[in-house]
């Protein structure tokens, strides 16, 4: 005998199609099996929130915790429910929005070709003229033309007031502009080919934030600025220490990066000559610190065992709440962070490095000050933090400096001299991250430092390494080696110190032992990599085969070493542009097993071999 599964029959408008499915099936599976186009850009996760229906002739169920996050209270009491959350019920009639999403896929500046179906949709709407027979007030003759295409939705205090400021010309036809479940604004004529967004990397040093065009993909405008809280401090830890002074400090921090933010609005606005009210989202990455800061919430627990973040999901704000000077109504998106030490800014580079998705096993590092790790293994992520320091960032290196016209980036020892590069061929005044890796890769190579980090006494030089022994100047910390100019005049030349290149050793250790732990846990090998992903402003200037020399990376080879330059950044631009690239990001924090360092038993042992550099071959 065949088990038949009980058949519900239901209605769904406006195709006033009656269908028929299977007991138990969502009302978005009933739909999609009879073709009809109930939306979905989550495949039925519950975290888009475009599948909604408004549900009539049954009592809508209970809404769960979907409903609740992506509903307003409003369109709750009215009926409507996520399609994919509740199973279809015998005799209800279902209506959807007929679906504005324009789905294109469009090449955009640095990101390659994307699916543009931004969150941001604008609707043209000419509703019926007033009269003395029908005095509905002119919302509500705009929600009852944009039901059928956009649902319920909730006007913002703000739209309103453009609407009211608009008069009697809205006869003419307006704009709604809607994001996500929001009207932030409406506009007077037909606006539909004018849209933009701000996407930004809030990174602990620099700031970059992206003015991009919502209905091409293309970057209209970038700048970037030095985060205003370095004057709490370098790195994320001492800007937690200055939150821990109290809510008036965490203030200070805030109000820091919210200038920093707001001067990039400013030129990215100057430059390209669009209007602040035309800006209807931004969104956001950044580490978890950060992302506490930006949201004004005190991050200082994060600093202190058992390192607890106040928040890790995706943050959903208006552009007032956060301080910023663009259309009041504006939605802010927040990235979700993986853990305390693991935040958006990697959940942007898993994104934009389509990591989870790829093929073969790849390990993917943001060089900086935070090194953070993540390790695909096949379908499985890993990842964990690792404290590197700021010597990457050429800093606490006796003769570092920034990336800047000046810093020597490149550095080869020949047989019989040291040859370097500074960044726009100017004279060398200085040494940058890129420039240490090469020069202590190099020093390694010709064997004038050790495996262990020592680097060659003069005597010893001289019978190992002959050419460059008068280029080393004793001291009693270890000595100097000269990269740049003469040994004879030491103070005008450009010299590596013993105890920078241990700063390096240190900063390269702590990456690699994040690295192997990893690799440990997910039992891979060096052998079973396919590719290492460099990321970062950093990681992007690294020269492959120097990583691989010092040992920061395992040795998969220069070739299987790829630069993706700020791929955080790009995730927030593809977050702003692609509500499908949005929903991926928000599911990755937890298909993601956090590794805690610290809670690692044999950590100071893989630390103390993470430290050596690998012997030249
Ligand atoms: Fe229902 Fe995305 S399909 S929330």
């Amino acid at each position: 005998m065949i088990d038949l599964d009980p058949i519900v029959r239901s209605r769904f408008l406006p195709e006033d199609r009656e269908i028929a499915a299977s007991e138990g099936v969502t009302i978005l599976d009933a739909a999609q099996a009879n073709d009809i186009p109930v939306e979905t850009v989550c495949s039925g996760k519950g975290s888009c929130g475009t599948c909604r229906v408004l549900i009539r002739e049954t009592e809508p169920p209970l809404p769960n915790a979907h409903d609740r996050r992506r509903l307003s209270d409003q369109q709750l009491a009215h009926g409507w429910r996520l399609a994919c959350q509740h199973p279809v019920a015998e005799d209800a009639v279902y209506t959807h929005p007929v679906g504005v999403r324009a789905v294109r896929v469009v090449e955009s500046s640095g990101l390659g070709r994307i699916r543009l179906d931004p969150d941001v949709q604008k609707i043209y709407v000419k509703p019926a003229d007033p009269t003395l027979h029908d005095q509905s007030a002119d919302w509500s003759r705009i929600q009852d033309e944009l039901a059928a295409v956009a649902g319920d939705l909730d006007p913002s205090l703000e739209a309103l007031r453009r609407l009211a400021a608009i008069g009697e010309d809205i006869g003419q036809g307006i704009t709604v502009v809607i994001a996500g479940n929001r009207i932030v604004s409406v506009e007077p004529g037909d606006t539909t080919e004018r849209g933009f967004g701000l996407a930004f990397d809030i990174g602990t040093t620099t700031v970059v934030g992206a003015l991009m065009n919502l209905v091409t993909g293309e970057e209209v405008a970038v700048a970037s600025g030095l985060n205003g809280q370095h004057i709490y401090g370098g790195d994320v830890i001492s800007r937690m220490s200055v939150t821990m002074r109290g809510p008036e400090w965490v203030g200070r921090l805030t109000q820091a990066v919210r200038s920093t933010i707001g001067d990039i609005i400013e030129r990215c606005l100057d430059a390209s000559g669009v209007d602040r009210h035309e800006v209807y989202e931004l969104t956001f990455v950044g580490n978890t610190v950060m992302e506490h800061l930006l949201v004004g919430a005190d991050p200082s627990r994060i600093s202190y065992s058992p390192f607890v973040p106040t928040m890790v999901d995706p943050i959903t704000a208006t552009a007032a709440e956060v301080g910023l000077d663009v259309l009041p109504s504006a939605s802010v998106w927040v990235s979700p962070n993986v853990a305390s030490y693991v935040g958006g800014d990697i959940v942007g580079m898993m994104l934009s490095a389509n990591l989870g998705r790829r093929r073969g096993n790849v390990l993917a590092i943001d060089v900086g000050t935070n090194g953070e790790i993540v390790l695909q293994k096949g379908r499985e992520l890993f990842a964990t933090a690792a404290p590197a320091g700021p010597a990457f960032e050429g800093a606490e290196i006796s003769q570092g400096m920034r990336a800047a016209p000046g810093a020597i980036e490149r550095v080869r020892i020949e047989d019989d001299a040291i040859e370097v590069d500074a960044i726009d061929n100017a004279e060398p005044v200085g040494i940058c991250g890129s420039g240490l890796v090469d020069a202590v890769a190099e020093l390694v190579r010709t064997g004038l430092v050790t495996p262990s980090g020592r680097l060659l006494w003069q005597e010893e030089a001289e019978q190992a390494v002959p050419a460059h022994a008068d280029r080393i100047i004793p001291d009693k910390t270890g000595g100097a080696i000269v990269l740049y100019g003469s040994a004879d005049d030491p103070d005008s030349a450009i010299k590596l110190h013993a105890q920078d290149i241990r700063q390096l050793q240190l900063a390269k250790g702590s990456i690699r032992c994040g690295v192997n732990v990893l690799m440990h846990h997910a039992g891979l090998t060096a052998d079973d990599l396919d590719e290492v992903i460099l990321a970062g402003a950093f990681g992007s200037y690294i020269d492959p085969a120097g990583a691989i020399a010092i040992g920061l990376v395992p040795d998969v080879g220069p070739e299987a070493i790829r630069a993706v330059g700020n791929a955080a950044g790009h995730g927030a631009r593809m977050c702003l542009l692609s509500l499908t690239a949005r929903v991926r990001a928000m599911d990755l924090p937890a298909r993601v097993s956090y590794v805690e360092l610290s809670a690692v038993p044999d950590f100071q042992d893989e630390f103390a071999l993470a430290m050596g550099f690998p012997a030249p071959s």
